[in-house]
């Protein structure tokens, strides 16, 4: 959270002479605040050159009294800076929430505060008190236009700097011709890899409200298969296959289903490729409480779990598969890759 205490505060903090939770009230709104101010354009008109309350009410069509007030708790929340009667952002708005940026995470953000934190209020308290879920998260999405378009958005959005990492690091055989991306949605993996193989032919296979975003790249190396993994079937003969943030969608057993399936759709020698958020202890606060946050979402959402690396070997290994290598993601933390190889 950017709000930083002074050591006055962080003394009293650390022991427990003030309320802690105070924290997460400040910053639960200044995420909200923080996420409305991308969608008005704020940091986009600042970033454009520094201005007023007034300037940016009349450029984003909202009251000046609201936008002083709200530019206000931005200051003291860490996104912009006061300079005289002018607003500047700060370097963590200018690097990460202006969507110009490469890397930028402003379509995340849109993502969680738009979508995914409305459905814990809604869902939370039945998922605890039941053991299940209410509503998958892809029925809840579809209730609403615009749902899938803004999780497509936004997965794409995620995935441009891991895509390029994990094509680099999988060095796929320049012989490599059939690569199949299960629930590769956008297909930003897919493409990453066909850059680097240009004969490579890209199926990527997914349920239809996922594929609108594949679809629209007109990528002429992309052949986009509707499907769901646990019923139908994705072909076979494929020299590699990505699995990616997939199986944190499913129980346990189902991923043992969908990982014999994919290990099952590989020609002999064919590598698989697991890559997801595993729920391993990193002794890195940050990192674990973000996999102990997701793995509460997809408990509430899913009815599923971030696995530890050992469950995915497992399910590799009864798939028939050689455990190759384990790559821990730089441009991801807490994301794990899990290479196996179809032995016979
Ligand atoms: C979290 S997204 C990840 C998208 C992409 N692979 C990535 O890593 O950015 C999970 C994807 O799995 C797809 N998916 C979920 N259940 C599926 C199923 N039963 N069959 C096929 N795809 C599925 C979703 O539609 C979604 O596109």
């Amino acid at each position: 959270m950017p709000i930083i205490p002074n050591l006055v505060e962080r003394w009293a903090l650390r022991h427990n002479k003030a309320p802690g939770i105070m924290l997460d009230l400040l910053g639960a709104n200044a995420f909200h605040s923080a996420a409305l101010a991308i969608d008005l354009g704020v940091f986009e008109h600042i970033g454009a050159g520094e201005k007023n309350p007034a300037e940016l009410a009349r450029l984003t069509g909202c009251d000046p009294e609201g936008m002083r007030r709200l530019l206000e708790f931005l200051a003291a929340a860490g996104y912009v800076q006061k300079k005289g009667a002018n607003y500047a952002n700060t370097s963590l708005t200018n690097h990460w929430l202006l969507k110009s940026k490469p890397g930028n995470i402003a379509n995340f953000i849109h993502m969680w505060n738009s979508l995914l934190t409305e459905t814990w209020p809604e869902n939370l308290e039945y998922a605890l008190r039941n053991g299940s879920i209410r509503i998958h998260l892809h029925d809840w999405m579809s209730l609403k236009p615009g749902r899938w378009a803004i999780f497509n958005e936004s997965m794409a959005a995620m995935a441009a700097g891991p895509a390029e990492e994990i094509a680099t690091r999988v060095g796929l055989s320049p012989d490599a011709r059939r690569f199949l991306d299960i629930g590769g949605n956008h297909g930003q993996y897919s493409a990453a890899f066909c850059r680097k193989n240009p004969q490579l032919v890209a199926t990527i296979f997914d349920v239809p409200d996922a594929l609108e975003y594949a679809i629209a790249t007109n990528n002429p190396q992309f052949d986009i298969r509707a499907g769901d993994i646990r019923k139908d079937d994705p072909g076979s003969g494929y020299d590699a296959v990505l699995v990616s943030n997939l199986i944190h969608y499913f129980g346990p057993e189902e991923c043992q289903a969908i990982i014999k399936r994919a290990a099952g759709a590989l020609a002999p020698g064919g590598m698989i490729v697991i890559s997801d958020q595993v729920g391993s202890s990193n002794n890195r606060p940050l990192v674990d409480a973000f996999l102990h946050m997701m793995s509460l979402h997809y408990f509430i959402m899913t009815g599923s779990n971030a696995y530890a690396p050992g469950a995915i070997v497992s399910w590799l290994e009864a798939a028939g598969c050689k455990v190759v290598r384990k790559i821990k993601l730089r441009s991801a933390p807490g994301q794990m890759l899990i290479i196996g190889e179809r032995t016979g």
